[in-house]
């Protein structure tokens, strides 16, 4: 026998406000037709004044309870994956955990920007599997519009922000392929890319927040590469192939991308989860977000193989496998 990881529920959470194309272009120098051509992306959400990232993470959680059917005194850990923290220390989640009323169990924050909820879901994997704890909530929320240049039209256009969550719960299997769970995580690295995608800001740098800097066409180049190989080293690690995967759900940074890892891995359009077009992207939000709305829509039935993939910065990318 062998502990696995199952998804108990899933939720999710936008603010209210959207921001369209048009509504963009009163601001800087561009156009709904250019973001939507080059991106996919026709609107995002954008969290209110005073609306910070614990707030949209504890919607997010607390509708993945009620999904899972649980209460919060069932869980024993809180991880949640965000770049954009509420404050510099205290983690995040501890905000969470506290306006969940938990006083028990362990609550952190993973930084892997975009990978964030990968790199999480595969933390708190671990942890289940060990046996040291028996349910978890993980989380991916962000407000990137606090960090954004609202100036700099080659960033400002791609980020939303959101939160998506998942209960995880031990279930005993054969440990096969079969069984119900997270089958496997993959997660990398590699530093020598930190001037492709960062923040240049920070309390032991600037002593400021900082706004994001990018070179867009050399992290799309990474992105498809990296997603794709991950992709297929987890499958490869699980004796599985492209075509048993039911429902990819990857990241969502741009249709772009999608596409072209899509086609690089012979994997057909309609098998993917796309909301790029109305969240842009959320970063560590962007998978759970993405999930919950399959979920939401019934595209996932028990039994599925689902995949998903992620890049960031740091470079951060990384896939999961999980038999639903
Ligand atoms: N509106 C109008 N014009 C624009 C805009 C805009 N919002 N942004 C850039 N342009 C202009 C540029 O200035 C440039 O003009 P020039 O030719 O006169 O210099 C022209 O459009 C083309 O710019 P490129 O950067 O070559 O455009 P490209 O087709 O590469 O698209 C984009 C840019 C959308 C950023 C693309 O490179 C991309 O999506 N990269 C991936 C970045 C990403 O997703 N990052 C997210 C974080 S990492 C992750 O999540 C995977």
């Amino acid at each position: 026998m062998m502990l696995r990881s199952v998804v108990a529920g899933c939720g999710a959470y936008l603010p209210d406000r959207i921001v369209t194309n048009d509504e963009l272009a009163r601001q800087v120098d561009t156009s709904d037709e250019w973001i939507l051509q080059r991106t996919g992306i026709r609107q995002r959400h954008v969290a209110a004044d005073g609306e910070m990232t614990s707030d949209l993470a504890l919607v997010a959680g607390r509708r993945a309870l009620d999904a899972a059917g649980m209460d919060a005194r069932e869980i024993d850990l809180i991880v949640v994956a965000t770049a954009t923290p509420d404050e510099t220390f205290p983690a995040t989640a501890t905000r969470v955990q506290s306006a969940l009323g938990m006083r028990h169990g362990a609550a952190f924050d993973v930084q892997a920007v975009c990978t964030g909820f990968i790199y999480a879901l595969n933390i708190a994997d671990n942890f289940i599997r060990v046996g040291q704890m028996k349910s978890a909530l993980v989380i991916g929320a962000e407000t990137f519009s606090r960090i954004l240049d609202w100036n700099d039209r080659t960033t400002c256009v791609l980020f939303g922000d959101g939160a998506g969550a998942v209960v995880l719960r031990a279930h005993e299997g054969e440990g096969t392929t079969a069984d119900r769970g997270i089958l496997s995580n993959h997660i990398h690295s590699d530093g020598q890319h930190h001037d492709l995608l960062y923040v240049d800001g920070g309390p032991s740098s600037t002593g400021t927040v900082g706004h994001l800097r990018m070179c867009g066409q050399e992290v799309f180049r990474h992105a498809v590469k990296n997603m794709a190989e991950v992709l297929k080293e987890a499958l490869d690690a699980t004796g599985l192939t492209a075509d048993d995967i039911d429902l990819l759900v990857p990241h969502q940074a741009n249709r772009r991308i999608l596409d072209s890892t899509a086609h690089k891995l012979k994997i057909d359009m309609n098998k993917i989860v796309v909301t790029v077009d109305k969240h842009a992207n959320t970063s560590a939000a962007s998978i759970p977000l993405a999930l919950a709305q399959a979920v939401a829509e019934g595209r996932v039935k028990q039994g599925d193989l689902l995949a998903m993939e992620a890049m960031g910065g740091g470079f951060t990318w990384g896939a999961s496998l999980i038999r639903w």
